[in-house]
């Protein structure tokens, strides 16, 4: 992971959504070789990465949650501000109430300002319905997303998020559901792509995601698992066990669940951004991970409750600095590794021949400070599948508008 290859003079050449060839400008000229004289150049000044991969987002949401915000900045943990009524069921509250529009326009917003830092492939988790009907509506948001932004997106199904209210009584009848019914309809759909479990004590026990995540198995949905956030319950381990693309969070994972990462092909997927803003004061032991042979990638986990962020290279600044990354290490960790987290390794990431034309140029003079300004947006353009994407400046508006 600390290897980077880094080319001077460097050209990229694209043919159609694939890159067709890199190496330097004075070999790739027109009319050099095999490029033919009439091809279109662009000039970019600065450093050129493969586009950038956000592997961990909840991004369809309705408001921000400020007075979670200002509970926990006044020492109220998790628990107290879920019992006066904050908290991801807050955000379920609001989803389910909120017309599909709103939320395709509040997602599709958010989604400009993703990009916009970057990120052309970005993952999407549902888990704000947590009922049938809205679990649906968020996924139906994202698939209309698709056709209407130039990222890729990545569905994911988090059908267990928490368990609603109305099942507090009846959880094993939720998983069922879940099994049974939601799992099925979801794949049968195909309106994800992946399935994810918030394992974690007081919300889904292990043999519970366990029995939720062999269901999306069966019915050929990857698997992930937001594992280890808060306490250590084994998610790691079972992450492993199911052969998940990737385990999320991790700031609580056990020596035998990194030892269980680092024989495995499972991503650990880590979220800085998260532990700074929960103020926790502990991030995962990426060092650890890293020094053991685990594959580590960085996302921004955007959602209203934990990480109100939508810059990956804030995420990469904060990986240097609250997780002991190389600058080298955190650039992987947001493209070969981001990749692999979601299953597609052999298609994006890299800029090599055969993969995905998805590029970001960043005005930096060193390639280093894509991971080191904390706030700054060095982002210059976007492209993605070989197109230049129109992309926004400005502020943008993340939550809903209120009329004046
Ligand atoms: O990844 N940990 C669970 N889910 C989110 C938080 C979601 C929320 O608070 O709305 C996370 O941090
Ligand atoms: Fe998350």
């Amino acid at each position: 992971m600390a290897e980077l290859e880094v080319l001077q003079d460097a050209a990229v050449l694209i043919d159609q959504q694939r890159i067709a060839a890199v190496g330097r400008y004075s070999d790739l000229r027109p009319g050099t070789g095999n490029v033919p004289q009439g091809v279109e150049v662009v000039e970019v000044g600065g450093a050129l990465f493969p586009g950038f991969i956000d592997c961990h987002t909840h991004a369809v949401f309705g408001a921000p949650r400020l007075d979670d915000h200002q509970r926990r900045a006044l020492g109220e943990d998790y628990r107290t501000i879920a019992a006066a009524g904050g908290g991801i069921l807050q955000s379920v509250r609001d989803v389910r109430a909120r017309p599909t529009d709103q939320l395709l326009a509040l997602a599709r917003s958010r989604l400009g300002a993703l990009l916009a830092h970057g990120s052309t492939t970005i993952e999407v988790k549902s888990g704000y319905g947590l009922d049938a009907e809205t679990e649906l509506k968020q996924l139906r948001v994202v698939r209309q997303l698709q056709n209407i932004q130039p990222a890729t997106l990545v569905p994911t199904f988090l059908g267990a998020h928490e368990v609603p209210p109305e099942f507090r009584e009846r959880r094993a009848e939720y998983v069922r559901l879940l099994c049974e019914e939601w799992i099925p309809a979801v794949a049968g759909e195909r309106l994800a792509v992946a399935c994810d479990v918030f394992c974690e004590p007081g919300v889904f026990s292990v043999p519970e995601a366990r029995a939720v995540l062999t269901a999306a198995r069966r019915h050929g949905l990857a698997v992930k698992l937001h594992a280890d956030e808060l306490e250590g319950s084994g998610g790691a381990e079972l992450a492993v066990e199911l052969g998940a693309v990737s385990a999320d969070h991790l700031a609580a994972i056990s020596d035998a669940g990194i030892r269980a990462l680092a024989a495995s092909d499972t991503v650990a997927v880590l979220l800085p951004a998260t532990m700074v803003f929960l103020g926790r004061g502990r991030q995962a032991p990426a060092r650890r991970l890293l020094v053991a042979g685990a594959a580590v990638a960085l996302a921004t986990d955007l959602n209203p409750g934990s990480s109100p962020t939508v810059g990956l290279p804030l995420v990469m600044a904060l990986g240097v600095s609250q997780l002991g990354l190389r600058h080298a290490e955190a650039v992987n960790a947001v493209t070969v590794n981001a990749a692999a987290a979601l299953g597609l390794a052999g298609d994006r990431g890299q800029i090599a021949a055969g993969f995905r034309a998805d590029l970001v140029s960043c005005a930096v003079s060193d390639w280093r400070e894509v991971a080191y300004w904390m706030g700054p947006n060095a982002v210059t353009a976007v492209w993605t599948g070989g197109s230049a994407c129109p992309v926004q400046t400005g502020p943008v508006s993340l939550g809903p508008h209120v009329e004046a």
